[in-house]
């Protein structure tokens, strides 16, 4: 069974086989109207469930939009509305939708949800997203800065901010596509020291520098995200916003940069708050990009999953 459910899960030879393959159906399509089939169906005949028990707006509509260009069918689930936000398990509602449909795509809290509902299912799922990582979120930054700059390998990336479940997922890519990524941010909200030691041990250099201005130095790519996630206690926003703003990506950070280097965010973004509105709409930002290969990255993603 081929899940996708982390990108240190994923060998490193099959992660570029997908970014590959996201290039070229996106090339294919040559720009047509997004509702128009793609000229290869791969996934027709197939249904695929998209489960959400948090909110989402390019996660929800990248799958959805990408299933259709495929010749697939999706149906688009709230986990509050199924049996499972009422006390049926994981294990056995991933072996009644095996029965129903060909891959699930699942949004959740815990890992411990996804990787039950991996564990018991009988078609490959997909993470999208959990409180701990969000790998297809990162599929899609990798094939973005490609497109921009060329082989991301050796290159260095700087998170900014919260060491949270999309910088996991960055720190996971470090090791499995080799470029070199710096942490600024405090020090209780560093990236967890175990994806930091698995990076290092690929041979990677992996950096934790508490003063932006000198981890953004001779960065390719700066990247950031909200200071509350969507599974923080909103009661701690107030003192994670005290802690974070000394790490807002804003023109004067982004000049210690360098003219060269770009600006990612998985989105939602708050603007003025992890990043300026200048550096959101600026040169050095390429977030609509991102945003638009979820979908292409998505697509490839699938098909790896069912070897269609
Ligand atoms: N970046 C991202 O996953 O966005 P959504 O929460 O809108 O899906
Ligand atoms: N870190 C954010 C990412 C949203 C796509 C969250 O988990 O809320």
């Amino acid at each position: 069974m081929k899940h996708f459910l982390d990108i240190d899960k994923t060998t490193s030879g099959d992660l570029r086989q997908i970014i590959e393959s996201a290039r070229t159906m996106k090339i294919a399509r040559g720009g047509r109207p997004k509702g128009t089939p793609d000229d290869d169906q791969p996934l027709a005949g197939r249904m695929v469930a998209l489960i959400f028990e948090k909110p989402s707006t390019r996660t929800r509509v990248s799958f959805d939009v990408g299933v259709r260009q495929m010749g697939g069918q999706t149906m688009v689930l709230s986990g509050a509305d199924m049996q499972l936000g009422h006390g049926e398990t994981i294990a056995d509602t991933a072996r009644v939708l095996s029965r129903y449909v060909d891959l699930i795509m699942m949004r959740t809290f815990e890992e411990e949800t996804l990787l039950e509902m991996a564990e018991h299912a009988d078609v490959p799922v997909i993470n999208g997203l959990t409180n701990r990582t969000h790998p297809c979120q990162i599929m899609a930054d990798v094939m973005t800065f490609e497109e921009h700059r060329g082989p991301i390998k050796g290159k260095k990336v700087v998170w900014s901010g919260d060491g949270n479940n999309v910088c996991a997922s960055l720190v996971q890519a470090a090791g499995q596509f080799g470029f070199d990524f710096t942490f600024t941010g405090p020090e209780t909200l560093e990236p967890e020291a175990a994806f930091i030691g698995a990076a290092r041990r690929q041979g990677v250099a992996v950096t934790m520098e508490r003063d932006p201005a000198l981890a953004v130095a001779g960065a390719d790519l700066v990247v950031t995200d909200t200071w509350v996630s969507m599974h923080d206690n909103p009661s701690t926003r107030e003192r994670r916003h005290n802690q974070l703003r000394p790490y807002q990506v804003n023109a004067a950070l982004m000049a210690k940069a360098g003219p060269d280097a770009l600006f990612m965010h998985c989105l939602p973004a708050h603007r003025d708050d992890e990043v300026t509105s200048e550096v959101m709409d600026g040169a050095h930002s390429v977030v609509f990009d991102e945003a638009e290969n979820r979908l292409h990255a998505q697509k490839a993603i699938m098909r790896w999953c069912l070897d269609v």
